[in-house]
């Protein structure tokens, strides 16, 4: 199901057949570098990933969407909570705004619902990452994840037009 749509990508619920192109995303180290966690070494790993995702979307109402270039899923965007903003594209899309892009619809989206205030966890070391924040008008609340190892940034949904 079509959940958001911007001027070059559609956001949309996960299926089962898209195992394979999420695996080509998370299975990049050099996409995983600074989300570990999210590391993919086979396609049953990358199968139990999409259900979980679906399983997300079941509960919450929201998950990190299936970002889709016309029919190629480039990406993954959207909320593991109401209010926790989270990003990976593949590597080829980098560079293009698509993070931006998708993220901006995102946190309207959230605002629609009534969401005040949108977190995202960044480590420290992820530039890329804190700037797409730093652009989305994201702050860093100066505080840490319990084990330290993340940076909290916030945003007000209600604050200045992106
Ligand atoms: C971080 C990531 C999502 C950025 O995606 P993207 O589509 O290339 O980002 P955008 O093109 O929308 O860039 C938005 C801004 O951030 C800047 N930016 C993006 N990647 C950057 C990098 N590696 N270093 C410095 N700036 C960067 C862009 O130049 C742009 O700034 P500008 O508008 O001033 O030019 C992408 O690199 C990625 O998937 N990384 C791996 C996964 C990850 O770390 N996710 C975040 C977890 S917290």
């Amino acid at each position: 199901m079509s959940i958001i749509s911007t001027s070059r990508l559609v956001l949309r619920s996960w299926n089962p057949d898209d195992a394979a192109p999420l695996f080509a995303i998370y299975s990049d180290p050099e996409v995983t570098r600074h989300i570990p966690h999210v590391h993919l070494k086979d396609l049953d790993a990358a199968r139990a990933k999409v259900r979980e995702m679906m399983d997300l979307e079941r509960k919450n109402g929201c998950t990190l969407w299936a970002v889709m270039r016309e029919e190629e899923l480039i990406g993954v965007c959207g909320f593991r909570t109401p209010d926790e903003l989270g990003f990976a594209f593949r590597r080829d899309a980098w560079g293009n705004g698509y993070a931006q892009e998708a993220a901006i619809a995102c946190i309207a989206w959230a605002a629609r619902r009534g969401v005040r205030r949108i977190l995202a966890s960044v480590r420290p070391e992820n530039a890329g990452s804190r700037r797409v924040l730093d652009r989305l008008g994201f702050t860093d609340t100066g505080k840490r994840s319990e084990d330290g190892l993340w940076c909290i940034y916030e945003r007000l949904t209600a604050s200045a037009a992106l």
